[in-house]
Order: structure tokens, then sequence, then C-alpha cells
């Protein structure tokens, strides 16, 4: 039995999904980080479970020709857990997702995927939502990798110049738990909320942030859901509607609609003559949906729960359904409750393949085929990826919603 803590030499093998690669040590597999496919390193053990371990590269012995020196003094074995690839350059990080993207949806969805992840051309100073953890001394930082420890920061690369203006990097705050700052890269606004160690919270900044995306302006609480990238909003509302081609008069669902993002664009889409109905279960995404909304006269949002809403059959038949859940998917059960809505087409917005993959086989078993995916680095350094699927009815003959994957 291989002890933790034991070093070892490994070739390692392709990438694997969570921001590592895989390697094997006789019949042990080794998710490796810090490493890239092709490399020799030799390797220190942080975890050993009875099928698998985990490690943390030691030395590269021989290096990947797509390893490069990390920005950032954390961003390294041992250091801070928040981004995953800085070792490597940014067009080889969107080669890795596109590997993992394609694995995931071979392995769970049975499919055959061509997308490759494209990039946005910002890859650093891009993440407009940071929450910090605080260390026995207060000092603001991020947790190890898999671990309750707090490695203290003293600036962030992948923070957003806004959020860097908030300066809680470099204080001691004793009495907070958790610090999250909220920006706004189009407003230039944040919003500082501290929790407390023994509980509550207290605010400081802007008491609500504004957002511009085509030109349209959106209220956003500081906690509300709002995408961290500052071309992310853009690009997934363009790439939705290009694919899903929202006709006048059709009847749509925003389903998790947070602060209102498709709901809007999806309600100019169907004109006067159509139907949108915007789902939220957040209350407080829910106010700023209805102010955001307040003057499209063809949306209805709605705060409920969208797995209840589906499956108590709230929700009326519709033609098109734009779909955009947190990192738990949709889930079989509650894709079969939107299939039996029959939408003609659904985007679905997802921010884990895997569980997209699981959720796209649902789709297959429920007479939905996989028309197009997309996929954006909208999270760069990171493991993270968000991927468009298009779902189509089989069976429609509708050329137009008819897409090549
Ligand atoms: C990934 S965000 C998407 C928000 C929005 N589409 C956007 O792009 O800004 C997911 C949203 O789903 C909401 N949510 C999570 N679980 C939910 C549930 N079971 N029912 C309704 N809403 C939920 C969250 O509050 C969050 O606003």
């Amino acid at each position: 039995m291989i002890e933790l803590g034991a070093t070892l030499t490994l070739d390692v093998g392709p990438v694997a999904h969570g921001g590592c690669c895989v390697a094997r040590h006789g019949d042990l597999v080794v998710f490796v980080r810090h490493a890239l496919p092709g490399e020799r390193v030799t390797a220190r053990l942080t975890e050993v479970r009875s099928r698998y371990a985990r490690a943390e590269v030691v030395e590269v012995v021989e290096p990947s020709a797509h390893r490069v020196q990390p920005r950032c003094p954390y961003a390294v074995p041992g250091g801070c857990g928040g981004c995953d690839w800085q070792h490597a350059e940014a067009d080889y990080q969107r080669e890795l997702k596109t590997a993992v993207i394609r694995e995931q949806m071979r392995r769970l969805a049975g499919v055959d995927a061509a997308a490759s992840v494209e990039g946005t051309g910002l890859d650093w100073a891009w993440r407009t939502r940071v929450r910090f953890s605080t260390d026995p001394g207060g000092r603001a930082g991020f947790h190890r990798f898999r671990s309750s420890e707090v490695v203290a920061v003293d600036r962030c690369p992948i923070a957003h110049p806004v959020v860097e203006a908030a300066g809680v990097e470099g204080r001691r705050r004793p009495e907070d738990e958790a610090i999250e700052v909220a920006a706004s890269s189009s407003s230039g606004e944040f919003a500082v909320t501290e929790f407390r160690r023994g509980g509550g919270s207290r605010r400081t900044g802007a008491r609500r942030l504004t957002h511009t995306v085509r030109g349209r302006t959106f209220r956003v609480s500081p906690r509300t859901f709002w995408q961290v990238h500052p071309s992310a909003a853009e690009l997934l509302v363009d790439a939705v509607l290009a694919a899903l081609r929202p006709q006048h008069g059709d009847r749509a669902v925003d389903l998790y609609c947070g602060a209102g993002l498709f709901a809007a664009f999806l309600a100019q889409a169907v004109g006067p003559s159509g139907r949108v109905l915007a789902v939220e279960g957040d209350p407080a995404a829910v106010r700023d949906a209805a102010h955001n909304l307040r003057d499209l006269g063809v949306v209805d949002v709605r705060h409920a729960d969208v797995g209840a809403a589906l499956r108590r059959g709230a929700i009326e038949s519709i033609d098109l359904a734009v779909v955009d859940p947190p990192r738990s998917g949709l889930t079989p059960v509650n894709v079969s409750a939107l299939a039996a809505l029959r939408p003609r087409a659904v985007a679905y917005v997802a921010c884990d393949p895997a569980a997209l993959a699981r959720d796209l086989a649902a789709f297959a078993d429920a007479g939905y085929r996989l028309g197009s995916l997309r996929a954006f680095d909208i999270f760069p350094q990171t493991h993270h990826v968000e991927c468009v699927a298009i779902l189509t009815r089989e069976g429609r003959r509708d050329a137009r919603h008819a897409a090549v994957v």
C-alpha cells in the first residue's frame, strides 16, 4: 500500500475533469495537479483511496512544450486552490478544456461532439465577483486545493481591477470569516459584503450594480447571480439567440433566469404577440428580474423552484426554452418534465460539462437530439468552462432549427 506523502515518478497521461491529469502507478490511478499531459514528473501523494490517489507535482523532470511560468506566486503546488492551469499557455488551456468536454460527452451522453472551446480575448483580470476567506490572523486569501486552510494573498491576477480597487487583500479583518466583492465592469461600481465570524454580515459600497449588455441595463443586487467574466453575458446571449432563433409569437421560458438576462432578449425577439415566462428561486434575483423586465409587457417573472414548477405542471406548453441551472444541472427528472412540454428547441447553458452530458442522455431518451454545442473559456486559468447546447425535438422537419454539432 502506497502511503500518503510518498513521492512517485509518473508519466503523465491525458487531462481529467477537475483541473488535473491522469497517471498510473501500477494498478493505481493517480490524479496529478500542476502537471500537463506528456510530462514526466515527480509528485507527492496528497490523498490515497483504495482505487485512486491524488498527487501534486514536486518536480517537472520532462516539461511539456506548453508549460509556462505561472503569473501568480500562489498558483503553485501547495498554494492557492483557485487556478488550475496557470502553468499552461492560454490556448493550450482551451485545448485541455475541449478534450474534457469531448470526453464527458462521449462517456456520459454517447455523443461525438466537435465543439472547440472559444476564447474571449481576456485571460487575466476578468473575475468580477471574488469571495475571499480569511486566515486565523484575519488576512484575506483563498483555500488550498481540497482544504479549509486559507492561503493569504496580496493580489489576485484573475480578479478584475474594480475588485482589486476594493482593497480587500493585505488588510487584516479578524472579525470576518469571509469577504465577497461583487463588481460591475461596465459601470465601475463595487459592493463588499463581510461575513462575520459570529454570524451576520455587513455591506458597504454600491447597494446595487448596473451591468450593460447589448445596450440594455440590468440592475443586479450584490448577492444575485451575474456572469463573472466581463464578456460572458453578451457572448452567451448571442450564442443562445443565434442557435435558438426565436420567432415573433413564440412562447418561451427562461428557467433559472437570475436577474432576467436571457428573458430580456427573448422578449425582444418574440415581440408583442409572443410570451416569456422567467422562473427563478432566489427572492433577491426575482426582484431584480421584475425590475429589469418591467418595460417588456410579454414577460411574466415567477418566483419558484424550477424542478417543482416543471413537475407539478405549473408551466404550459411552450415553443422554446432556455435553461441555465446551477452546477448540479437540470437533472434527468426535470429534463423529462421539460421535454413533456414539447418545446421545439431548448438552449441549455451549462457550467459543468459532466452534468450537461448526463442531462443530454436524458434529453435523448425523451426524444431530443443535440443540434449544436459551443463552449466558451469564460473562466480562464481555472478548469471551469461554459457550454451552450441546443437540443431539438427529433422528427421535426423544420431545418431552421437543425444544426451540425
Ligand atoms: C447559473 S445562474 C443563471 C442566471 C441567469 N440565467 C444569468 O445568466 O444571469 C442559476 C440561477 O438559478 C437560480 N436557482 C438555483 N437553483 C434553483 C432552483 N431550484 N429553482 C429556481 N432557481 C434556482 C440561482 O439563484 C441562479 O440565479
